[in-house]
């Protein structure tokens, strides 16, 4: 049975659960699995060069077919971000998610290709602005999030977004199963957008095995945020690399000591699998996360949490 919500409808997806770009890892491969689940997946751009982001939605086409529903993420800060736009409008993909910079020069030429506009906000005033200058949807990403964070949490970016926002809303961060879900469709959310959950996913085949058994063998309290202080907050698992770099940090090291120690750590840990000198990206929601499963699989588990959460909570009152 699908579900009815502004996001289902707006993707034409059973689910309104999307998986969300992860720079290196989340490929055509994985999109494509997300969509035979119901749900959508997004191409990460991060990492990748123009080719290799044409070659990952050639195969995401491959596996589904025409019409059916992917994303892919466009990195405003990325050295490539016009030539990964010129392959996206080529290419047609069906939507963009739009980080890490100001989306709003980006909508008249993607919705001239017929592309609808996703951004990522981690605040209010961003998210008016972008729904007042016509985005499709919107994902609020709070600071439980893996890869590159805001600065306020998911439940109050909600209660501060949630009242003005009338185009789909995506909630991401922190949310790993049913229980997410259900809380972020009761507050008013149209849809959810993870990460972390699907990095545990058979078909997240880029991620090194090794960075898959750290975030299986990681907890709540392993989390840690690097760069808070500079602006470039970025979550991940704590290791020997975050815990040089946020002494670094915590005793006032320029910024360009810590753009060193940095430098190449997400690759080194997601691709190499060193996950000493790496940073492993992953968000706050770890506890429960304990096997690898195909994402058919994970995605009838989220679904059915959720329904079984939405028929409680009806009953609370
Ligand atoms: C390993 C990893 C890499 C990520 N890379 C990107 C990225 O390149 N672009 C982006 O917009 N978001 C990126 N994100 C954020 C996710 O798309 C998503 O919003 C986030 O994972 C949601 O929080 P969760 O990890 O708690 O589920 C990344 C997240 C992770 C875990």
């Amino acid at each position: 049975m699908s579900w009815n919500t502004k996001l289902t409808k707006l993707l034409s997806i059973d689910y309104p659960i999307i998986q969300g770009a992860m720079a290196y890892i989340s490929d055509g491969v994985l999109a494509a699995a997300m969509n035979h689940a119901g749900c959508a997946g997004v191409i990460g751009s991060g990492g990748f060069s123009a080719d290799e982001v044409r070659d990952s939605i050639r195969t995401a086409k491959d596996i589904l077919g025409n019409g059916k529903c992917y994303g892919v993420n466009l990195m405003l800060q990325a050295p490539n971000v016009d030539d990964v736009a010129q392959v996206i409008c080529d290419e047609k993909v069906p939507f963009v998610t739009i980080g890490a910079g100001n989306p709003l020069p980006w909508f008249e030429p993607l919705h001239h290709a017929g592309i609808k506009c996703i951004p990522v906000v981690p605040n209010a005033k961003l998210a008016k602005r972008v729904q007042d200058a016509g985005a499709d949807a919107i994902i609020v990403e709070g600071m439980e999030a893996g890869g590159h964070d805001g600065k306020v949490t998911l439940m109050a970016l909600l209660e501060n977004i949630l009242p003005d926002i009338e185009i789909p809303l995506v909630a991401a961060g922190g949310i790993v199963d049913g229980r997410g879900v259900a809380a972020s469709l009761i507050m008013g959310a149209s849809g959810v957008q993870m990460g972390t959950r699907f990095l545990l996913a058979e078909e997240c085949h880029l991620l090194h095995p090794n960075a898959k058994q750290a975030i299986i063998n990681a907890n709540d309290t392993d989390s840690v945020v690097c760069g808070f202080t500079t602006g470039d907050s970025v979550r991940g698992l704590r290791n020997k690399f975050s815990d040089k770099y946020l002494q670094e940090e915590y005793s006032g090291a320029p910024l360009s000591t810590l753009t060193a120690l940095s430098r190449g750590t997400n690759r080194k840990g997601a691709i190499e699998g060193d996950t000493e000198n790496g940073f492993i990206l992953a968000g706050m929601s770890l506890t429960h996360l304990t096997k690898i499963q195909p994402v058919q699989e994970i995605v009838e588990d989220i679904v059915s949490e959720t329904e079984r959460c939405l028929a409680n909570a009806s009953r609370v009152i």
